[in-house]
């Protein structure tokens, strides 16, 4: 078993194949955190638990140092708490005590601590699940109101984290519309610096996950602690860092206009947030991290279909007979999934009106969607469709029929982005309404695919209707409303598959992950910004869900000219997709474009579920280069692309990774066959020549 528990000391260890977890109850009852790095395999080498320090001093114990493993609000603690309540006689104080401990085997062994309120009839269950050969452990906590008299929680992280003493360097993704999950890195110095999303959505401009590392960290070495978050609204990870150095992350559903009421015999469960240590730089954080997500987390496995989406192309024009061509000659490409994209239904002519309206327009497809997805099917692929269903359109029939049915503040204008509102989905009503309308849209057709979008921000977040201690409730009830209905599609439509999308890449996280096999990565697809904004997204999410496009220039964000097979190679770094107007491709293209996606089906499974490792960085220079290596380590794919050719500089040596030395591979950059340590040690060579240029290099063991 891999949780150890040393029931002297009351302390217990969560063994990884590599890291050990530590933590256990100090004299006064409170969980503290002890240990997280490279194994220690006996329990009793965990480190002992910093004895509480005398509280009339200002130099007592109050900030990240003390280290409590769910720090709550009360007593002498200054840092950030992972709780705040406040009690039905209007005490605002919560004091945590260890109470029990329960371990259950299974796929993920678990462990449940215990904790309780000394005076009131909270309980906390703190859950560490542990992913053993991944060395990640996935936290959670479920709060209990075991008492009669409601309690208002004002904020309920999921977990904190702790690094060793002087581990400042922070990692994190940050970006915008278009440019998301770019790559920061930054020494902390004393304070608090805040990752977080207000927006009701996960948001472009930061995504939940971080890094800290002692300065020292490389791609390829140096220790690395590392976590993610599994929700999709308004999300915090806060890194507190103490003037000794000490660091603590907490990090879960934002506290920001948050509360709860948790009334008698009522739980609360946080989402979860997982998190990670280890010795192999930010490349093995990463790795780590896709091979939880692969192997735990997606709702399918196998390689996904190559696809083709229409947005690009037809933009809202869509008609019948020319999406037909488009599905011609998709199908003549070798693309297995036809997805059509906004503008099929209601009056949907533009983005002014009918989003709300599911039903199709009949303008657009003149005998309904059946005719047009047998055409599809009958040329060999699977149908998708493109749906939005937290909106409306002010200009839509669902807007005039339920007015009341979106967030709004009655004495303020409903603020329209994108001339749109946001439905409330914590109201009931209206999740049984969207599930009877997307459901129908199911069954009655043969849709094997749903692109889930969101394409604004909340604003007015307003519940009118609920009583006043319940209305800051919508920020979770509207991503628990959309879990809901994602959940209760899968179990009625299991062979349907989604995709996560929010104005491009705004809704991308570990929580989405668990129904959405892929995401839409950003509405940018110009082939050399994607590579900024891929390498960011690989830092956390693994290249299967990540849906890349080839995409024409000068399209819906912008794009560069660029050949056909670097924007091929940009795009078969992750699950490909073709999003170009395939009417206006000439001959030529078409039979490169085939090639390339015959080729991408015959490789698809190292990068689809192999290892990845970021050899060059676009950051770094004009070189790229992006290694995958299939599980057994037989096959390995690189792809190295160029964006410039200054002074005729040829391509630096690339060292390839995670080969077996001892073996003899082929690979098509080299005459003859060369060994895994050659390979890995002497590096390999690869020419190209002039501005976007690319290769793909395919090494097979012999
Ligand atoms: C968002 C998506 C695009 C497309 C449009 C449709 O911007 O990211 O891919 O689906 O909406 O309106």
């Amino acid at each position: 078993m891999p949780i150890l528990f040393d029931e002297e000391r009351c302390v217990w260890a969560l063994q990884g194949s590599v890291s050990t977890y530590g933590l256990g109850v100090d004299v006064e009852g409170c969980l503290r955190h002890l240990y997280h790095g490279a194994s220690l395999p006996r329990i009793e080498d965990l480190p002992a638990i910093d004895p509480p320090s005398p509280p009339q001093t200002f130099e007592s114990l109050g900030g990240p140092e003390v280290r409590y493993e769910y720090p709550a609000w009360g007593g002498m603690f200054y840092g950030e708490p992972c709780l705040k309540a406040t009690f039905s006689d209007g005490v605002r104080d919560a004091q945590l005590v260890y109470e029990g401990h329960r371990v259950s085997d299974g796929a993920a062994p678990e462990l449940a601590v215990d904790l309780r309120d000394t005076h009131y009839p909270l309980r906390v269950s703190l859950h560490y699940r542990l992913f053993e050969e991944q060395d990640i452990v996935e936290r959670y906590a479920v709060l209990k109101n075991e008492g009669e008299d409601p309690i208002m929680l004002e904020d309920v992280l999921t977990a904190a984290w702790y690094v060793p003493q002087g581990c400042g360097y922070l990692t994190h993704l940050a970006g915008r519309f278009a440019g998301e999950t770019q790559v920061y890195r930054e020494g902390i110095s004393p304070g608090k610096k805040v990752l977080e999303s207000r927006r009701g959505v996960t948001s472009h401009h930061a995504n939940p996950w971080f890094a800290l590392d002692r300065g020292n960290a490389t791609e390829d070495t140096g220790e690395v602690w590392f976590g993610a978050l599994a929700w999709s609204g308004n999300w915090k990870i806060a890194v507190d860092h103490d003037a000794h150095g000490h660091v603590q992350v907490s990090g879960g559903i934002n506290d920001f206009d948050f509360s709860w009421r948790l009334d008698g015999g009522g739980e609360f469960t946080t989402p979860t947030f997982v998190g990670g240590h280890t010795r192999e730089g930010f490349g093995g954080a990463s790795r780590n991290l896709h091979r939880y997500v692969l192997d735990h987390l997606l709702p399918s496995k196998g390689p996904l279909p190559v696809l083709y989406n229409s947005w690009e192309a037809t933009y809202f024009d869509i008609n019948e007979e020319e999406q037909g061509k488009m599905a011609e000659k998709a199908a003549s490409l070798g693309v297995e999934l036809f997805v059509v994209d906004d503008g099929w239904f209601g009056e949907r002519h533009d983005d002014r009106r009918g989003l709300g309206d599911w039903r199709v327009n009949r303008e657009t497809f003149s005998n309904g969607l059946k005719p047009f997805i047998e055409k599809v099917r009958s040329l060999g692929m699977d149908f998708g469709l493109w749906v939005e269903p937290e909106m409306v359109n002010p200009d839509s029939d669902l807007y005039r029929e339920h007015p009341d049915w979106i967030y709004r503040f009655p004495t303020r204008p409903n603020t329209e982005s994108r001339n749109q509102l946001v439905l409330n989905l914590a109201k009931v009503e209206v999740r049984n309404h969207l599930f009877g309308v997307l459901s129908g849209l199911l069954s009655e057709h043969d849709i094997s695919f749903i692109k889930w979008d969101m394409n604004r921000p909340f604003s007015e977040p307003g519940w009118p209707q609920a009583p006043r201690d319940r209305q800051r409730e919508v920020w979770v009830r509207h991503v628990w409303g959309v879990y809901e209905l994602l959940e209760r599609l899968h179990k009625r439509h299991p062979r349907v598959a989604f995709e996560t999308c929010s104005g491009g890449g705004g809704r991308v996280d570990l929580g989405m992950f668990r129904f959405a096999d892929q995401a839409w990565v950003s509405d940018n697809t110009d082939p050399y910004d994607r590579l900024f904004i891929q390498e960011g997204f690989s830092i956390a999410y693994p290249a299967r869900t990540m849906m890349c496009w080839v995409a024409d220039p000068g399209k819906w964000v912008r794009g560069r000219e660029a050949p056909i097979t670097y924007r091929f190679h940009s795009s078969m770094m992750g699950s490909l997709g073709i999003g170009v107007n395939l009417t206006e491709w000439s001959e030529k293209e078409m039979g490169e474009a085939r090639e390339m996606v015959e080729k991408y089906k015959e490789v698809r499974d190292v990068i689809q579920e192999g290892d990845q490792y970021r050899l060059l960085s676009p950051r770094a220079g004009d070189t790229t280069a992006v290694q995958y290596v299939s599980r057994d380590r037989s096959r390995s794919l690189l792809f190295v692309l160029r964006s410039s050719h200054r002074f005729a500089d040829p391509v630096p040596t690339i060292y390839l990774r995670g080969l077996k030395p001892d073996c003899i591979y082929r690979t098509t950059a080299e005459v003859g066959k060369v060994s895994g340590a050659a390979l890995m040690r002497r590096g390999t060579k690869v020419s190209l020549d002039g501005e976007l240029s690319s290769t793909m290099v395919e090494i097979t063991e012999e």
